[in-house]
């Protein structure tokens, strides 16, 4: 690999970013076919169960003669009947002459079998490290597609507000709002990223929310999410009455009475009904339903009280966290992660990347905490 690969690579991951909110459960993947350091074609996947970037970059070359021509791309091509034909027959048939990857496919399909078909087939192939910069941009750019595809749970990002001295709420439950108009700007192009938004039931009845995207060019709206033991969902709120905009899935266990979940699912709610010995099982459950409906990366929005249980299960991926300039005091007022929480400082999860700038009036803290 030199540095002209590296910055076919970087160019690749860059195409990719063009398929978010239109791709998932599928990778963003972008690709460049070039000869001798010189743009052949491009190409990403750009809607889900359209061809892939390979193709797409292929394609994009007319009628000229590829052979011996290389491709970067973003992730490791396919190699299964997928939605789509596998990449690595568009590859061959080409006759190119080399693949080289800025990342590794972790799902079972994948997993460098891509690379070996077309190394067996006299494919030249090369990988860029996996700590260098372009190998980093690409796997972070696909944290939910790796998270599902090796656990089968979907990627969380929490993303919260809090006031100056750490209060998610007033000790009355007021929380509108915390943080500054830019700042909710940004949280509502989020939603429309991820797959799902999810709310405990304390959220749902203190803030009669919507949660979804509103901004402009939302491809799919998430679906909402309301985690409520006991099926206490209002019929009447705003979440059951905006159905048809967005799917509406309400995590319930075996307590909830027959009469509300009926209800509910006269009205068009999904009711899953999880279980597990305390709170953080029923969350790891409840992702795990989640994961086997498609769903791989989710925003959850609190409160307090949710975001500890999923603290407690280990399953925060990533903190999203404005603080806005206000203060408001109260020993009953909520902090931003409830739950058991750890023990001793020693035990504390700490970010593996830690980014921070200014929105608004607000400061955003952006904690990644896993790496997929
Ligand atoms: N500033 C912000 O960004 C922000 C964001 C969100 C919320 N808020 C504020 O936070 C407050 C609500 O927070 P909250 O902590 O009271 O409620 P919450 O976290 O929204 O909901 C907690 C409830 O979820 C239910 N639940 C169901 N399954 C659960 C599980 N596996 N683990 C944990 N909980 C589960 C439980 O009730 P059941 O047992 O009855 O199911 C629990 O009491 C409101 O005042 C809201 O305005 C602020």
């Amino acid at each position: 690999m030199d540095a002209r690969d590296v910055a076919l690579l970087e160019r690749a991951v860059e195409l990719a970013e063009r398929g978010r909110r239109h791709v998932s459960p599928n990778p963003l993947v972008g690709a460049v076919v070039s000869r001798d350091g010189q743009v052949l074609g491009e190409g990403w996947h750009a809607e889900l169960g359209g061809p892939h970037a390979e193709v797409q970059a292929i394609a994009a070359c007319g009628e000229q003669d590829l052979t011996g021509a290389t491709i970067h791309v973003s992730l490791e091509p396919c190699c299964h009947q997928g939605r789509t034909p596998p990449c690595t027959d568009a590859i061959l048939a080409a006759g190119l002459a080399r693949v080289v990857v800025a990342s590794d496919d972790p799902s079972t399909k994948a997993s460098g079998r891509g690379l070996g078909i077309l190394r067996d087939e006299g494919v030249q192939v090369a990988s860029a490290p996996a700590d260098s910069p372009v190998g980093l941009r690409a796997r972070r750019q696909n944290q939910p597609f790796r998270k599902h595809a090796r656990t089968g749970l979907p990627w969380v990002m929490m993303k919260t507000a809090t006031s100056l001295d750490g209060r998610l709420a007033t000790h009355s439950g007021d929380s509108r709002w915390i943080s500054s108009g830019p700042s909710r700007d940004l949280a509502h192009q989020w939603r429309a990223e991820v797959d799902a938004v999810v709310v405990g039931i304390g959220t749902a009845l203190a803030d009669d929310p919507q949660l979804t995207a509103r901004v402009p060019g939302v491809a799919r709206q998430p679906r909402r999410v309301v985690f409520d033991s006991e099926a206490r969902l209002p019929l009447d709120g705003r979440l059951v009455a905006s159905i048809d905009e967005a799917p509406v899935t309400l995590i319930t266990s075996r307590a909830a009475s027959r009469s509300a979940t009926e209800a509910l699912t006269a009205s068009g709610v999904e009711v899953v009904v999880v279980s597990g010995q305390n709170e953080h099982s029923r969350v790891r459950s409840a992702l795990a339903e989640l994961g086997q409906r498609d769903v791989t990366s989710l925003m959850l929005e609190g409160g307090s009280h949710l975001a500890g249980a999923f603290f407690d299960a280990g399953e925060i991926d990533e903190l999203r966290l404005f603080v806005a300039p206000l203060l408001l005091g109260g020993r009953q007022a909520p902090g931003l992660i409830g739950g058991e929480g750890v023990e001793r400082i020693a035990d504390a999860a700490r970010p593996v990347e830690l980014t921070r700038q200014a929105v608004g009036d607000d400061l955003l803290t952006i904690a990644r905490l896993k790496e997929w």
